[in-house]
């Protein structure tokens, strides 16, 4: 696997490839890479002609400070993984080569309502600073495949908004949600769950898959309460939010017949760590 450090030198390499007619599939990681992101790799390696992950920890889309100075940067770990899925190359860029004059954004977008609900009212400027490195990042790397997990369901929402207002030629790929065994979405930031923390996370995706046993029987208003209720009276967990919106405008839904995508979406606190995760309830 290349490792490119600098914008000029992956340009070179992704020219390369394009002047050979090649696709490029891109995956932008933080790193702290698990199977979920290498499911990302699996999909671009099994989808395009070359995969480039990159890895960088944004510092404009944290809006704790301590977040940013604690999450984790095994970067030789990761380059080993990388290297054992053939990943075809690293973009392992510094804050200065990805934003050389400074770290404000020069762009700002109108998501409308897709920023609002849910992470947008909890983490401020959040999607600002993902939107500004990923539009910086695709600049960047000019891929002509944009791999994304679901996972982060308000994020993917975003960053399709994002390329269709910045037309950008890239294709998103929406990549499905990998689950440790009992269940719990595979993040970055499970390692920092202590063992008591990590035995109380599995409530999460269990309570999303009651939910959906549920989606149908029960009104929504009754499914938002119980998912929430059930969560909140684990010890220790407190829900940052538990809603169920239309999959595709995340606003909302009284009644079910209203959508033709419906989504559970939550975020807890746990042990100190803040976990998100989601659960479609209603596919067209
Ligand atoms: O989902 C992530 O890991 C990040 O938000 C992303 C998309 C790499 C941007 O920093």
């Amino acid at each position: 696997m290349e490792i490119y450090k600098t914008v000029q030198s992956l340009q070179k390499f992704v020219q390369k490839q394009k002047d050979d007619g090649l696709t490029v599939g891109f995956v932008p990681t933080m790193g702290a890479l698990h199977e979920g992101h290498l499911s990302l790799i699996r999909l671009s390696q099994a989808t395009c002609d070359r995969t480039i992950c990159s890895i960088f920890v944004n510092p404009t889309q944290f809006d704790d400070p301590s977040d940013l100075e604690k999450y984790p940067r095994p970067v030789e770990r990761d380059i080993a993984m990388l290297e054992s899925e053939n990943c075809h190359a690293l973009f392992l860029p510094s804050v200065k080569e990805v934003y050389p004059d400074s770290l404000e954004a020069t762009e700002s977008y109108d998501f409308g309502f897709l920023e609002k609900p849910m992470e947008g009212a909890h983490r401020t400027g959040h999607f600002d600073g993902v939107a500004q490195v990923v539009n910086r990042l695709l600049e960047i790397v000019q891929a002509t495949h944009l791999f994304m997990g679901q996972k982060d369901y308000q994020q993917f929402k975003i960053i399709d908004r994002l390329i269709e207002l910045t037309q950008r030629p890239v294709q998103l790929v929406r990549c499905p949600i990998i689950r440790e065994e009992d269940g719990l979405a595979m993040s970055s930031r499970n390692v920092r769950l202590n063992p008591e923390a990590r035995a109380k996370a599995v409530h999460i995706s269990q309570t999303l898959r009651k939910i959906k046993a549920g989606f149908g029987h029960k009104s929504i208003i009754e499914l938002k309460k119980w998912g929430f209720e059930q969560l909140e009276q684990v010890d220790g967990m407190s829900v940052d939010y538990f809603e169920i919106v239309d999959a595709d405008t995340l606003q909302n839904i009284d009644d079910v017949s209203e959508s033709q995508q419906v989504i559970a979406c939550v975020a807890v606190r746990v042990g100190g760590i803040r976990l998100i995760d989601n659960m479609l309830l209603k596919v067209h």
